[in-house]
């Protein structure tokens, strides 16, 4: 069916946003236009007894995400409920709030700045050519592993100073953790298999431990001979003169590995897609100046936001939007909502390369989480995008798309195309 530009894409209205399986179809915009309208903080039933304020505007994510005193992160950020025994074991910075978080976050965020991610561009551009000069050697292939996954992956083992041979090991492993609920991506699918084993490591998955493993051998390696990386960063002492313990140490690196993959890799794909359906803006695009690739990029970001919610919980009785929330309640932000949301984006269901202002909520908004990875991730998607753009003179889609099994991540997990190169 095609759906009309400008028009919310049609859909059930009422779609189970808890279940994984709903997210196998694509984001369920209907029933997040619906929620923006008719009750935009509203209660979900989890089948567990539970249940959690679906928060979807975008003023009222705002106010969640900024307000760190009445919703606290400590207590998890997923929709997943943790005992509190697993969310101290699997606590990172992003399960804390100020002022212990702050702490973690100082260690790598001059790493993470616009200036120093703009250094690497030359770095990247080099990159993004192989991987587009490999991809195109056939005139079809799969989006998603040829190119989206490369240079997200590349470019994450020269952070961390890991060798490029490990990289499809780390990536496999991230996949299998933000994958978590997918079998194509781990044999521990969690609602499917029993992972009580693994409840006190990363994502519930094996793939937790073998990563530890992994950073354990790193960080011997850096005491021995330190570097200039991320690792080592890690490794160096926090503004309050103490070192991460061991435990602090593999959840952070887990971490790493985890956040910068797949996301970037889910955006780059759903900006192709975009594109492919409309090829007078991907026209458009490839001779663009540089403005025009800078809006483009954060278009992309807030048309397939990616991460589709973060959650808090509330410390104290509070209302928002109008509706009375409990201390104790769980409060999911529903960024992927809070993006269409048009009291905020004029025509949000109109992908416009030159959307300026551009606020969007993709990389959170507001608050102290917002993605430590924003320029890195804007650098490798206008990058790989330009590479591989330059070097085609059409690209359309030969088969039909798969989506990733998961209500945390709504991205493309396999894009199959069809291209023809030549100069423009
Ligand atoms: C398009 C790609 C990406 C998207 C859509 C994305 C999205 C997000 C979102 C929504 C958050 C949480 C914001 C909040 O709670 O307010 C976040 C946090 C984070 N992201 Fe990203 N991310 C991307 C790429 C990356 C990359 C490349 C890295 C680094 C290698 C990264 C590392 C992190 C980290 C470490 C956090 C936690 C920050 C904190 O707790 O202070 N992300 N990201």
């Amino acid at each position: 069916m095609t759906v009309p530009e400008g028009s919310i894409p049609p859909g059930d209205e009422n779609a189970d946003l808890t279940s994984h399986d709903t997210y196998t179809t694509g984001v369920p915009h209907a029933t997040f236009a619906r929620l923006r309208r008719e009750e935009p903080v509203s209660w979900v039933d989890e089948t567990d007894g539970s249940g959690f304020w679906a928060v979807t505007r975008y003023r009222d994510i705002i106010e969640v995400s900024r307000n760190v005193e009445t919703f606290t992160s400590t207590r998890g950020i997923r929709l997943e409920e943790m005992s509190p025994e697993e969310t101290e074991a699997r606590r990172t910075m992003m399960e804390q709030d100020p002022p212990s978080h702050t702490r973690l976050r100082r260690l790598v965020s001059r790493g993470f700045t616009r200036r120093t991610v703009e250094a690497y561009e030359d770095q990247i551009r080099v990159l993004a050519a192989e991987v587009a000069e490999e991809a195109l050697a056939t005139p079809r292939f799969d989006f998603v592993t040829d190119v989206a996954t490369q240079l997200p992956m590349k470019m994450l083992g020269r952070l961390l100073g890991t060798p490029d041979a490990d990289g499809e090991f780390l990536v496999s492993q991230g996949d299998a953790l933000l994958g978590n609920t997918d079998p194509d991506f781990t044999d521990h699918v969690i609602d499917q298999t029993d992972t009580d084993e693994f409840r006190l490591i990363p994502f519930r998955s094996p793939a937790g431990l073998r990563l530890f493993d992994y950073a354990r051998d790193q960080a011997a390696r850096r005491r021995e001979n330190p570097t200039e990386d991320i690792i080592s960063q890690l490794l160096a002492e926090t503004t309050d003169g103490s070192v991460l313990t061991e435990h602090e140490f593999n959840n952070f690196f887990t971490l790493l590995v985890a956040a910068g993959n797949d996301t970037t890799r889910y955006t780059m794909t759903g900006g192709l897609k975009a594109l492919m359906e409309r090829p007078e803006l991907m026209d458009r695009l490839r001779t663009g100046d540089d403005e025009l690739w800078s809006t483009a990029v954060d278009e992309i970001l807030r048309w397939t936001s990616v991460t589709t919610h973060f959650r808090r919980t509330a410390t104290r009785g509070v209302e928002l939007g109008g509706t009375p929330i409990a201390a104790g309640d769980k409060v999911v932000m529903f960024f992927v909502s809070g993006d269409y949301d048009d009291d905020q984006f004029d025509d949000p269901y109109t992908f416009d390369l030159a959307r300026d202002p551009n606020d969007h909520m993709a990389f959170g908004r507001g608050g102290p989480h917002l993605c430590l990875g924003a320029w890195l991730a804007r650098m490798e998607i206008r990058v790989t995008l330009q590479e591989f753009l330059k070097r085609v003179t059409s690209v359309s889609q030969a088969g039909p798309e798969r989506y990733l099994r998961s209500n945390f991540i709504a991205g493309i997990k396999s894009l199959p195309i069809e291209v023809e190169t030549g100069t423009p």
